[in-house]
């Protein structure tokens, strides 16, 4: 059984993927490289060049604030959420600024700033979910999500909201998979020649308590 609170021990299994509440102390390094495989394009405006991206995510890390897939004891997937004002990816404006430097640090922050996506009250906010390519559509990032639910669930929130953007439909229709409905979209596209993308779709899960076995409605 997994502990709410310090969110320590296996919570789901299936086959030998291990699903589990945290970030493992250890791998760092291994998730940020998940997440910025899955996100550079997204983030690396503010973020790159890779090696500081990949460094500047490892070591702002919250550990309390993602859920990780271990096959054999190795991270094949993550996911990141946020609750209250915290989320995996920390890193506030003094360290954007003391690892890029002012010049180059100011226009990262604004674009960051974009991203940053407050939860509502009695919400979480899943701000990103990444399989390691060779490990996709084995079920694990429907495991990951479940989790979430589950963890949403646990946390008294009455529904987790995320947001796709108009080029990853496949993403898209696992939520909806998931009992995930598409709410509102936002025209981005002066995000287009920068981020690739030119839309974000806002999407809303209820949480209710038969979510919390994580079971999709
Ligand atoms: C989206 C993602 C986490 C799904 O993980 P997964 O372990 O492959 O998910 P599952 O095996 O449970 O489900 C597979 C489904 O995921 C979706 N999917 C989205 N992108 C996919 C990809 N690149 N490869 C395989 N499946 C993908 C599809 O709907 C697929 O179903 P399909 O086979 O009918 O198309 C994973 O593909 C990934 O890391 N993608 C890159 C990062 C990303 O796009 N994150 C979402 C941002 S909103």
């Amino acid at each position: 059984m997994t502990d709410p609170e310090n969110g320590n021990g296996p919570a789901r299994q299936s086959g030998p993927v291990v699903v589990r509440r945290g970030i493992p102390e250890g791998v760092e390094v291994r998730v940020a490289e998940l997440y910025w495989d899955a996100f550079g394009r997204k983030l690396g405006p503010a973020l790159d060049p890779p090696d500081s991206a990949r460094e500047f995510i490892a070591r702002h890390l919250h550990h309390d604030r993602g859920v990780t897939a271990l096959l054999d004891g190795e991270v094949v997937g993550v996911a990141g959420y946020r609750l209250g004002e915290r989320a995996l990816t920390g890193g506030g404006a003094r360290d954007v600024l003391a690892t890029y430097g002012a010049v180059r640090g100011l226009p990262r922050l604004a674009l960051l700033a974009l991203f940053s996506r407050t939860p509502a009250a009695h919400e979480l906010v899943m701000d990103g979910i990444a399989v390691n390519p060779a490990h996709r559509g084995h079920g694990i990032g429907s495991l990951l999500l479940k989790e979430i639910v589950a963890l949403a669930a646990d946390h008294g929130c009455r529904r987790v909201r995320l947001d796709v953007i108009d080029i990853n439909p496949r993403a898209r229709a696992l939520y909806e998979r998931h009992g995930f409905s598409a709410a509102r979209t936002e025209r981005t596209p002066y995000l287009r020649g920068l981020m690739g993308f030119s839309a974000v779709t806002t999407m809303y899960r209820p949480v209710t308590a038969a979510a919390e076995n994580g079971e999709p409605r």
